[in-house]
């Protein structure tokens, strides 16, 4: 070990994981940019990554073709009951789980070196944020979390001796025997991950998956899935939302948090550069909101990364100009395409197709091939201070005033492109029905309509019904300081199946329609699902696009509607006595406006 270690809990922690995995080495990460340097060269060295030339500091990663994504059929939430962890989680009884996964780690990171990551979800030092220690033996990860978190010695003089954190435990799962050669990325098959969480005891066990959120697990484990479960018991939130800064041509400042699920936008809204004149848009996170209620009564939010683990293919100049801008440098990437001139590709990049390049799984590639040459969801891994449009309030301890909610999701038909809950009750209606086809953020099949409550499905790391509940709560917490809830659709498609809207800088159309609906100086029209815009008062102004379009974009088909009602009934039945009544209650109204 090349540091000692003052805090006894994660002394003893080191030990006994040190004692059950068998590391031939154990390293005590302390963030600076000498030990990142040192992780390349070593990770160069070995051939696992390759340098980029067109980007200075910049590597491409290629994982094994099984280990591509989030696994959410191996991802448990490990309460003391199964009722605890409700319907939409995976459980195993603590005892049944740690016993198997133990069989999993002994041994497992035999040949390699145990890493001791410190870092801090939330500026190091701020009261909002949570410290956690992730061991692993995958350098990746390593680079990764200097990234993603706040890695640093800091953290471990926090902590000082007796301070608490949430351990997180990962390993790629795949030991070296004497001479063995590793592979160029090591995991184990399906059937041996494990993405376990712990949520009475905040401790996150993951084995076998190198990817992601299965191993970052600052991020979706820690963040979302422990930090909700502490947030029911605290009286605060932790969402999967994306944070941003609106600024009206007047000056006057709007915040608004949206929750989409996995690669349904999040990231592109978060950095969106308004298409209407003298409109301001400033990012504050991309993925994920920690919410407490300030001393003035109001929701503030901060987001608790330090980084951007963003969808490569669809981003371009056209779509995310400020992702493009972000990307220049000091970029880990993963499972893009790799041209002749060394630099990354991926569909939807702007300019032409390269005439040949290599494909993520690294054979040769050309615009004839059948297959993508970047995974869908391959990955950009950036520091968000590089994103030009970072907002200067970005790492604000007390976070930012939440004015405005709005859920969605990716729906080609049905679901119109904005609409306004009529209430708090309402709005968490639509939050705990919202609906997604599923998208390659996870492994599994692509473009599945499914119920994606708060884009929380995979996340929530308690029973789901309880969560709908908490969210009431908070409302009724805010009272008058509530922020307001709107839902929208980005994604509806024509009878030729081409999308309706335009969406990334457009989108900004909508949320200024949003912003007039706060001010009160504009109207809607009240349909059974919601209050819609009324013809003429999106700003469509320099778009070009039909009337006919605009108005199946907008349209409500109350047949498709009504059919909705059993799927809502079903979804909700899974909760049993957990679903809170106030929600039946707004599907009876719902179902009553239809007819
Ligand atoms: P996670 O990081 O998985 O949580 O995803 P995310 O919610 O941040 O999604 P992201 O912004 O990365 O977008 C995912 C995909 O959707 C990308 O390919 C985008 O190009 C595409 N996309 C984002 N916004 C829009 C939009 O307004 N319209 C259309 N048509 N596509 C969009
Ligand atoms: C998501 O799937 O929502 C992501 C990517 O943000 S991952 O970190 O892999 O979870
Ligand atoms: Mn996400």
């Amino acid at each position: 070990m090349n540091v000692a270690v003052k805090n006894e809990k994660l002394n003893r922690w080191i030990k006994e994981t040190a004692e059950l995995c068998r590391p031939d080495d154990i390293y005590v990460c302390n963030g600076s940019r000498e030990e990142y340097d040192q992780m390349i060269a070593a990770l160069l060295k070995s051939g696992i990554a390759i340098p980029l030339k067109k980007r200075a500091n910049s590597f491409l990663f290629r994982t094994d073709p099984s280990d591509v994504a989030r696994v959410e059929d191996r991802t448990y939430i490990s309460t003391s009951s199964r009722d605890e962890a409700g319907p939409t989680n995976n459980w195993v009884a603590p005892g049944d789980l740690k016993k198997t996964m133990l069989s999993l780690y002994a041994g497992c990171m035999k040949g390699r070196t145990l890493y001791v990551i410190p870092f801090s979800m939330g500026p190091i030092g701020s009261p909002i944020s949570k410290i956690g220690i992730e061991i692993t033996d995958s350098p990746y990860v390593v680079i990764n979390m200097h990234i993603m978190t706040r890695v640093s010695s800091r953290v471990l003089d926090l902590l000082s001796t007796d301070g608490e954190f949430i351990p997180c435990l990962h390993s790629v799962g795949a030991p070296l025997d004497k001479g063995q050669k590793d592979a160029a990325w090591p995991c184990a098959p399906i059937e041996r991950k494990y993405i376990s969480h712990f949520p009475e005891e905040n401790l996150i066990w993951s084995y076998g998956s190198g990817y992601g959120g299965n191993a970052l697990l600052g991020k979706k484990c820690l963040a979302l899935r422990i930090a909700s479960a502490m947030a029911r018991r605290e009286g605060w939130m932790a969402e999967h939302m994306l944070i941003l800064r609106l600024t009206n041509p007047e000056g006057k400042q709007y915040h608004i948090a949206a929750a989409f699920p996995s690669a349904c936008g999040k990231t592109n809204l978060a950095m969106m550069q308004p298409s209407i004149a003298g409109w301001k848009c400033e990012c504050i996170g991309d993925d994920i909101a920690w919410m407490k209620v300030g001393p003035d009564g109001r929701l503030y939010a901060i987001n608790p990364e330090n980084g951007f683990f963003g969808v490569a293919p669809g981003t371009s100049y056209s779509t995310n100009a400020m992702a493009m801008d972000t990307l220049k440098d000091n970029i880990i990437f993963t499972n893009c395409a790799l041209t002749d001139d060394g630099d990354v590709w991926w569909e939807g990049l702007d300019g032409e197709e390269p005439a040949h390049a290599i494909d993520w799984k690294g054979h040769d590639w050309t615009p004839a091939s059948t297959h993508d040459a970047a995974h869908p969801n391959a990955r950009f891994t950036a520091p968000a201070s590089q994103c030009p449009a970072i907002c200067k309030d970005w790492e604000r301890p007390e976070g930012v005033p939440i004015d405005i909610f709005i859920f969605g999701g990716r729906r080609t038909s049905v679901v119109p492109l904005v609409f306004e809950a009529f209430n708090w009750d309402h709005g968490v209606f639509l939050g705990a029905t919202a609906a997604s086809e599923t998208t390659a953020a996870n492994i599994g099949a692509v473009g599945n309509l499914r119920r994606d409550p708060f884009a929380m499905k995979p996340f929530c790391g308690y029973n789901m019904g309880d969560y709908f509940q908490h969210w009431l709560a908070m409302g009724d917490k805010l009272g008058s300081k509530a922020p307001r809830i709107f839902y929208v659709n980005w994604f509806r498609k024509s009878q030729d199946g081409k999308f309706l809207w335009p969406g990334f800088s457009d989108n900004s159309r909508v949320l200024k329609w949003i912003c007039g609906r706060i001010e009160g100086k504009i109207g809607a029209r009240e349909t059974p699902i919601g209050l819609l815009p009324k013809e003429g008062d999106l700003d469509l102004s320099g778009l070009e696009m039909s009337a006919e379009n605009m108005k199946e974009l907008m349209s409500i088909d109350i047949h498709a509607w009504k059919a909705e009602i059993p799927d809502i009934e079903n979804h909700f039945s899974t909760f049993g006595k957990r679903l809170p009544g106030r929600l039946r209650q707004q599907l009876q109204e719902f179902a009553k406006r239809l007819g």
